[in-house]
């Protein structure tokens, strides 16, 4: 057997954790969300989200990872035998889903990110999208536009994950996180000043930040805030468990999960800034409210922003590679921490080296994910991502945080592990957040989706 892996320092494991916790998801998931709900208003839930589930369960995973040693099936059955081992594997198969539809979307980004320099989109941006872009899948490889299909930027994706997650764990995924997230800062922050010196960029920022409170009554809206915290910092994907099993012994758990849980949320703070900024600008140009030209998911990325960069005056083509490079940089950190889990799961349990792990699981997800880039490939990534956010993501949650708090009744094992080795003391609000807070609003959520889908 393979020694088991380890970061080389306590700064490359929070570039790798927040890396995986900064994603598409930052960029384009949190702005519309936030504005949906409430605006201004959703920060009160965000924040009581993040406060009472994000950072419980990080510092639960963290430490989950750090005692048991394991990839997230090995972890289970260190805690609680084959009974719990299945959780792992769970996980593990909602984070293969994921990453099959993920390295998809960074793929566009990729494409976009060139289609920038000259606006090739033309006016109509959505016809783009869904008629040249995504059409040009359908006969893979073939050349049009002024790059070839969306074939050639996916394998360039699955192959930049190979090469990275081949090299390992020190060498592979730290160091690209030591390169990509200062390299995201930077350009991410490129984005924003520009956005905020554009015209009506204030409108934008007004509309992002007024607060709507009525909306704090609206159960639906505390829903999406829980469900964006999970998605958000990666969390019940058996990635958090997988990146801290590479621990050193002395490491500080809970300190590093607060500075992930921050910075995930400073980042997309600063998202939504720079994308209503832009939004402002826009509205300001068709003369009409920010509503009008907001959308939500792919279509603000893909749609709306290519139509903002057709408007800007000076240097729009720049802006536009700038904001879509960010896009694959954020996106490419989170898909090495997807592929992570499975490789470390399929190794741990079949013995079998890294090697070996690396070429079947990312070959495998890497022909899966052709099925997204085939025409009609939008329509099943669609329904992958629904299902799995809806279902996959708070399902997952809600066992977890069950079985640990109630049944193999851990959080007092877990919580001196944790406090062993920190400065800061997680205790009584933690239990709780865990074993009541949480457990609720997650049931309830998935009552509340039982009921929207089925009755
Ligand atoms: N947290 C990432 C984001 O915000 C997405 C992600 C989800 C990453 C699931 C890994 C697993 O986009």
């Amino acid at each position: 057997m393979e020694q088991r892996s380890q970061w080389g320092t306590r700064a490359g494991f929070i570039l790798a954790a927040v890396g995986s916790a900064v994603g598409l998801g930052n960029i384009w998931r949190f702005p519309y969300v936030a504005y949906e709900n409430g605006g201004g208003a959703f920060f009160i839930p965000y924040l009581f989200a993040l406060l009472t589930a994000g950072i419980p369960i990080l510092i639960m995973e963290f430490t989950i990872g750090h005692k048991y040693r394991g990839s997230a099936p090995l972890s289970f059955f260190r805690m609680k035998g084959k009974g719990a081992e299945w959780l792992g594997w769970w996980g593990i198969f909602v984070s293969f889903v994921i990453s099959t539809y993920y390295a998809v979307i960074i793929a566009w980004a990729m494409k976009y990110t060139i289609y920038s320099f000259n606006t090739a989109w033309g006016d109509d941006t959505g016809g783009f999208l869904f008629g040249s872009v995504l059409n040009l899948a359908d006969t893979p490889g073939e050349v049009g536009g002024i790059v070839p299909g969306v074939l050639l930027p996916l394998l360039l994706v699955w192959a930049l994950a190979f090469i990275i997650l081949l090299a390992g764990v020190k060498r592979g995924i730290e160091l690209a996180n030591r390169i990509f997230i200062p390299m995201l800062v930077v350009v991410f922050l490129l984005v924003v000043i520009r956005a905020l010196t554009l015209d009506g960029a204030v409108l934008g920022l007004e509309a992002f930040f007024k607060p709507d409170l009525s909306k704090l009554a609206n159960s639906q809206v505390w829903v999406a805030a829980y469900g964006h915290i999970f998605f958000s910092l990666s969390i019940a994907f058996a990635i958090m468990i997988t990146y801290s099993s590479y621990l050193p012994k002395k490491s500080d758990i809970t300190n590093n999960a607060f500075i992930t849980g921050f910075a995930n949320s400073g980042f997309e703070l600063l998202a939504g800034i720079g994308v209503f900024a832009a939004l402002g600008f826009m509205a300001t140009q068709a003369n009409t409210s920010v509503a009008e030209v907001a959308s939500a998911g792919v279509g603000l990325a893909f749609v709306v922003f290519p139509k903002i960069i057709n408007e800007m005056p000076g240097m729009s083509g720049l802006f536009g590679a700038l904001f879509f490079l960010s896009l694959v940089l954020a996106g490419l950190t989170s898909l090495i921490s997807i592929c992570e889990t499975y490789i470390a799961g399929v190794q741990d349990k079949f013995n079998v080296s890294r090697t070996k792990s690396v070429v079947f699981g990312v070959g495998l997800a890497a022909i899966i994910s052709l099925l997204f880039a085939t025409r009609g490939g939008l329509y099943f990534l669609d329904v992958a991502d629904y299902f799995i956010n809806q279902f996959g993501v708070a399902a997952i949650g809600l066992v977890e945080v069950i079985l640990i708090a109630w049944v193999f009744k851990k959080l007092r094992v877990f919580e001196n592990h944790a406090n062993e080795i920190s400065d800061i003391r997680v205790g009584m609000w933690w239990k709780v957040c865990l074993s009541v807070v949480t457990p609720i609003v997650l049931g309830y959520m998935m009552f509340d989706l039982l009921r929207i889908n089925i009755f």
